[in-house]
């Protein structure tokens, strides 16, 4: 039986590069919109029809670039939702647009206190039981235990110390057998060795450097099936190796933004 997967997901109609808020955004390096239009949809009707997923679209807001990235949109677990507090301002006039659909929705809508920062399941995924929350280059360390008390699961902290890695989600890829997908270089020590103590050597599934600049960690994982950024090719043999089917998808227009497969999908459950 194929995993039930819902996502939300945003079309790309305004998507642009209007500001630079990480290390892969440059004004100059415009979007090639046909292009990046042709991209995202190619890469919903891989997750509709290889991989099964059913999806919720959001309407897209002139004027919000980056609400195509709806991984950012907050965290959903089974009725409650806990919407982002984005660090830059840049971003955060698109919290009103997901909290709004999250209650037209009927989610609970739990809201963390204005001064702190959270960008949802960006820089918050895990495993069943287990999650890992990623801090200092968005979301705070301190909404951790907030969230952790919410929705009753450990949450190990990991500090991202390389500021292309901005998000744990280009970094980090749990896979629904229980490997680890991830990136080692853009955790510190004390992150690197909390991951190792976790997961069994023969579970960590290490990710080059080459692959893991072309966002090989911002992958999908729905039951057996992994989408991933198109380029990875030794990554997808070590999927393949572990029993999963990868199906690369070019997303490189996202990627001008910092963004990949995971980053334009909000797991709903
Ligand atoms: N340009 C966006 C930003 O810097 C990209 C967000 C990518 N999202 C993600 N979940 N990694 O915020």
């Amino acid at each position: 039986m194929a995993a039930m997967s819902r996502l939300l997901v945003c079309p790309p109609d305004y998507f642009k590069i209007e500001y630079e808020i990480n290390p892969w955004m440059r004004r100059s390096n415009a979007v090639d919109s046909e292009q990046a239009i042709r991209q995202w949809h190619h890469l919903m009707q891989v997750l509709e029809q290889d991989v099964g997923a059913v999806l919720e679209r959001m309407k897209p807001v002139p004027g919000l670039p980056d609400l195509v990235f709806t991984a950012n949109a907050g965290i959903v677990v089974g009725r409650k939702a806990v919407p982002s507090r984005f660090r830059y301002a840049e971003r955060r006039k698109e919290e009103t647009y997901f909290e709004e659909w999250f209650r037209g929705q009927g989610y609970e809508v739990v809201t963390l206190d204005p001064g702190s920062f959270f960008e949802g399941a960006g820089d918050l995924l895990g495993f069943p039981d287990t999650w890992f929350g990623g801090y200092r280059q968005r979301s705070d360390i301190r909404v951790f235990p907030t969230l952790s008390d919410w929705f009753h699961r450990e949450i190990i902290p990991l500090e991202l110390v390389d500021n292309r890695f901005y998000h744990l989600d280009t970094c980090l890829c749990p896979l629904s057998g229980g490997e680890l997908l991830y990136f080692p270089p853009a955790f510190d020590h004390y992150g690197q060795a909390a991951l190792a103590e976790r997961i069994t050597p023969s579970r960590r599934l290490v990710v080059s450097e080459a692959e893991a600049l072309r966002f090989a960690c911002n992958a999908v994982c729905v039951g057996k099936h992994v989408v991933l950024p198109a380029g990875c090719p030794e990554t997808e043999s070590l999927l393949a190796s572990c029993g999963y089917l990868p199906h690369p998808v070019p997303l490189d227009e996202f990627m001008k933004s910092g963004g990949s497969a995971k980053c334009l999908t909000l797991a709903l459950d």
